[in-house]
């Protein structure tokens, strides 16, 4: 089992940068979701991260930098992992860092390339949580620059939000080789917006909670679609975040319709809607919050929890068409892909 230790307790935090520092890797609390971390210069910890995932070794990952002092404490580590920086990049971060957003910025060379699973951009993310910034900073004190983490799942499975669901996720790795800091459930709960920042203009990759008209407001330009030229990210693939349940999208009244059809023949069906539902007895109905940012805190943990009954279907009600909920709609299709 891995060891997991609480991040409140003192020596907790210095023990898991001194991992990072001899290569190793630990479960670090974010507020978007858990992440796998290692130290984004050392090839053979960042190995470990792909190995320990089932992860194929061409889909980079992440790099947190540590949030250091004064208004751009990050500066250093952007500039040390990226150049030609473009300007609305920088006014990105200025915005909205530390939190939830990832830039794709072209890769310093010979730098973090195993991170970067070979391509010549990096990703970088100031993480605005209290435990993620501690111990990103103590292991930057240890001479640790950025941390490479994806979300500490293994790969095409739910993103964790808790320590228990890393455990559960890697239960298998031995204490020696996974440290896991409980900083408790992630406030925010899916993983961050990502912009591509490698052009000239911005490129949304992937939804989350800082949505796109906060990212267009501060750039001042319009996001762009993805296109062809946008770099490939493993989070945008299709099917992602697949519990394994097979995940059914629909509208309130489709739904409805299909349980008063099915009766208790129901019963291997899990619900999870907005809207009020009548179901048969033994037919397990969970109400999802009917904001964006509360769905969103929760929406992992429920889908875990609903799949942990054996339930063979989850029928979910489609999140409204509007943009505070795009993160959520986005995690949800790629669910029930
Ligand atoms: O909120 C988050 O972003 C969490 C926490 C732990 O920070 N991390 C996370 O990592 O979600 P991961 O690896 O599960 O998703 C990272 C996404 C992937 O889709 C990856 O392909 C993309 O970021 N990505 C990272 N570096 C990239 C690069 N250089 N070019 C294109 N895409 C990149
Ligand atoms: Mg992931």
């Amino acid at each position: 089992m891995p060891l997991l230790l609480n991040a409140a307790d003192a020596s907790a935090v210095e023990q898991a940068a001194l991992r990072l520092k001899a290569g190793s890797l630990v479960g670090m609390p974010t507020e978007t979701v858990y992440g796998l971390a290692a130290d984004a210069d050392n090839a053979t910890a960042v190995h470990r991260i792909f190995d320990a995932k089932g992860r194929p070794a061409d889909h980079p990952l992440i790099v947190h930098l540590a949030p250091g002092t004064g208004a751009q404490g990050w500066r250093d580590g952007v500039d040390h992992y990226a150049r030609d920086v473009p300007a609305f990049a920088l006014s990105l971060m200025q915005a909205f860092w530390p939190g939830p957003l990832t830039l794709i910025l072209p890769r310093r060379e010979g730098v973090a390339a195993v991170a970067a699973g070979g391509q010549d951009s990096v990703g970088l993310r100031c993480p605005a949580h209290p435990v993620a910034q501690a111990l990103l900073a103590a292991a930057a004190a240890h001479g640790v620059s950025g941390v490479a983490a994806p979300s500490a799942n293994r790969f095409g499975r739910v993103s964790p939000t808790t320590a228990a669901h890393v455990v559960e996720e890697f239960a298998a790795l031995p204490d020696a080789e996974l440290l896991i800091l409980d900083g408790g459930a992630c406030p925010v709960g899916i993983e961050s917006t990502i912009v591509d920042a490698t052009r000239s203009h911005p490129v949304l990759l992937r939804p989350g909670m800082i949505s796109a008209a906060q990212i267009e407001a501060v750039c001042r330009q319009p996001l762009r679609e993805r296109d062809q030229a946008a770099p490939r990210a493993s989070g945008t693939l299709e099917s992602h975040y697949a519990p394994r349940a097979k995940v059914r999208l629909m509208d309130a009244k489709p739904l409805q319709a299909a349980l008063d059809v099915l009766g208790t023949d129901a019963r291997h069906i899990a619900v999870y809607a907005r809207s009020p539902i009548k179901a048969a007895r033994g037919v397990q109905v969970r109400r999802m919050p009917s904001e964006a940012t509360r769905s969103a805190q929760e929406l992992f943990a429920v889908l875990r929890e609903l799949d942990a009954t054996g339930v063979r279907l989850i029928w979910v009600e489609t999140p409204p068409e509007e943009p505070g909920w795009d993160g959520v709609r986005d995690r949800l299709v790629r669910a029930a892909a």
